[in-house]
């Protein structure tokens, strides 16, 4: 997809905030700090769209980004960040949940996971949650950069296990660095469109 025009349309929390559009729409998720933020930016080809940090917690509302005025990225707060109360954790929960039950024109869901280590146990809840609604999933495998190319398909085999990925599913080596599987993903997200 060559993108031609990108802008944030709305930080929601509450489903009465969502665009009241039927346009196609493509949720991140995952751990905190894993590079959603980073590779919604990669993918539109801009560099300070979605807001990113080094530090965990950077995003905290559903932020809507509409692209070619024909599909919606939601960049989604992550998950498994220690420093946060019981309390916010519920919240997110239930934002989290009420999004991904409800929103009608969810087609996929952009689950990014770090390539560099194996998925987490909140990374394997997630992906069960996702299975268990239904919802279409696609693994972006990020931070390849960060160890040699040689080692790539060792890890990529070990993300797979661990997630016990559907074959439905499509998964993507991934770099926001390098824009290694940026190609990959916008086919994969043209073929849910
Ligand atoms: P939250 O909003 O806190 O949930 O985090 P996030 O998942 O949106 O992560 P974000 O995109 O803000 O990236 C976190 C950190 O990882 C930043 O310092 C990014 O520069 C870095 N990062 C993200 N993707 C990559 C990548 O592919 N390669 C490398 N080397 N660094 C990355
Ligand atoms: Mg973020």
């Amino acid at each position: 997809m060559k993108v031609t025009s990108s802008e944030i349309v709305i930080s929601a929390v509450r489903p009465d905030q969502y665009p009241d559009t039927d346009l196609p729409e493509f949720a991140l998720a995952g751990r905190s700090n894993v590079g959603k933020s980073s590779f919604i930016n990669k993918m539109l080809n801009r560099k300070g769209l979605a807001r990113t940090s080094s530090k965990p917690g950077k995003t905290q509302t559903l932020n809507f980004f509409l692209i070619n005025e024909s599909l919606y990225f939601v960049d989604v707060p992550g998950y498994g960040y220690a420093r946060v109360s019981k309390s916010e954790r519920a919240a997110w929960g239930k934002m989290i949940e009420t999004y991904f039950t409800s929103r009608e024109q969810l087609r996929a869901c952009v689950l990014i996971v770090d390539l560099r280590h194996p998925p987490t146990s909140d990374d394997v809840m997630m992906y069960d949650f996702l299975k268990h609604y239904e919802i279409p999933c696609i693994v972006i495998a990020t931070k390849a950069d960060k160890i040699p190319k040689g080692k790539w398909q060792k890890h990529l085999k070990v993300t797979k296990e661990t997630l016990d990925l559907d074959p439905n599913d499509d998964i993507v080596i991934f770099s926001s660095e390098t824009g290694e599987g940026k190609d990959k993903a916008w086919a994969i997200i043209e073929k849910y469109m």
